[in-house]
């Protein structure tokens, strides 16, 4: 549901693809509610070809959705040409591999300073970038200016590139796994300066991963994602030393923090142009294959009861009908 407080908001929303090689559409996103608030960091986690990177491409207006609707500030996205690059302004996508977003001719300056060109900032130019360098972490920002991407390490071209991002102040930035290409050592300072952009500039942020340990580090919610549904959202800190959904729980035993064996999920990688009918975890479900499910009453609904899709808001929410028998059970 959408609040006046939101930022973004996705509701059911739905983003399929043609099938390949004779199968049917891929519903990669198959009904999300998302909401976004300012001055908030969400992480959006899931394993690979969950849907992550599909979901933030929809909401920053690059793939349009099957069904379903997109708000920015309480008004529904408008997909004109024009109202796309104004939005695309106030809403900046950070990408993975920073080598990859920069261009390897281009300087640092001309690099960041390439935003305003196409936007056809009126201000001064020079201010801006130096603000936007300085803001990233690259100081003193002048030193930067002619340096090539080859010339910087990984974590530096990463702060190029959000620089890049800051440079048209934006409300939202939607990075798709920001430190996966980075070592260990830069991607906490990284993370870091998500975190002080949230602080300092109110800044919001969605940012896809597949590691909840990140999500830990980083957000004040998070959205687990499988087979293009959100399965479990909430608070971070709640999910993460409380998960309910069995799949939340498989993700946290692998981490290397974690107490206890990890789960190893059995049965096929998810494909989303065939969707298991009941719950869609369910032919992979540790706690069904336990028997866990069928002693709370619950296996048959498991194989043949979809569970409807979680509202996006901020209250902690799970779709999984062993989770909602054990809330409903009295202690
Ligand atoms: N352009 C496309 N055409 C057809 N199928 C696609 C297309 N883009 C993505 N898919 C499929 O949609 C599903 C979701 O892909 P997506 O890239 O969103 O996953 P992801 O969670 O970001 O994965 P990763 O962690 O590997 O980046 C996958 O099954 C993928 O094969
Ligand atoms: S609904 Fe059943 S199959 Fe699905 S995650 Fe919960 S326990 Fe597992
Ligand atoms: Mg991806």
């Amino acid at each position: 549901m959408t609040t006046t407080t939101d930022l973004l908001s996705a509701q059911a929303l739905q983003v399929t693809f043609p099938g390949r090689h004779g199968a049917g559409p891929a519903r990669a996103v198959d009904g999300v509610d998302l909401d976004i608030r300012p001055g908030e960091i969400v992480a959006l986690v899931g394993e690979s070809g969950c849907g992550k990177t599909t979901l933030a491409r929809s909401l920053l207006g690059l793939v349009p959705p099957a069904s379903g609707q997109i708000t920015f500030g309480g008004k529904p996205l408008d997909y004109g040409s024009r109202a796309l690059k104004a939005y695309r302004k106030r809403v900046q996508l950070v990408l993975q591999d920073p080598s990859g977003s920069l261009n390897p001719r281009h300087t640092v300056y001309d690099a960041v300073a390439e935003g305003l060109r196409i936007h056809r900032y009126g201000g001064d130019e020079r201010e801006a970038v130096t603000n936007a360098l300085s803001r990233a972490g690259l100081r003193p920002p002048e030193r930067f200016f002619l340096r090539y991407p080859h010339e910087l390490s990984g974590g530096q071209r990463q702060r190029v590139v959000i620089a890049g991002a800051l440079v048209l102040e934006p409300e939202l930035i939607v990075a798709d796994e920001p430190v996966a290409s980075l070592d260990a050592s830069v991607r906490g300072e990284i993370l870091a300066l998500l975190l002080r952009l949230r602080d300092e500039l109110g800044l919001s942020a969605l940012v896809v991963t597949h590691d909840l340990g990140l999500a830990w580090n980083i957000a004040d919610r998070v959205a687990v994602m499988y087979l293009g549904r959100i399965v479990e959202t909430g608070d971070v800190e709640q999910i993460l030393t409380a998960p309910r959904h069995p799949y939340t729980q498989a993700l946290l035993s692998v981490l290397p923090e974690a107490a206890g064996d990890p789960v190893v999920l059995t049965g096929e990688p998810p494909d989303p142009s065939k969707i298991p009918s009941g719950c869609r975890f369910h032919v992979r479900c540790q706690v069904l294959a336990s028997g866990e499910a069928e002693r709370a009453g619950v296996a048959d609904a498991c194989r043949t009861k979809d569970l409807p899709v979680l509202a996006g808001g901020g209250e902690t929410q799970v779709a999984c009908h062993w989770a909602n028998a054990a809330a409903k059970a009295p202690a």
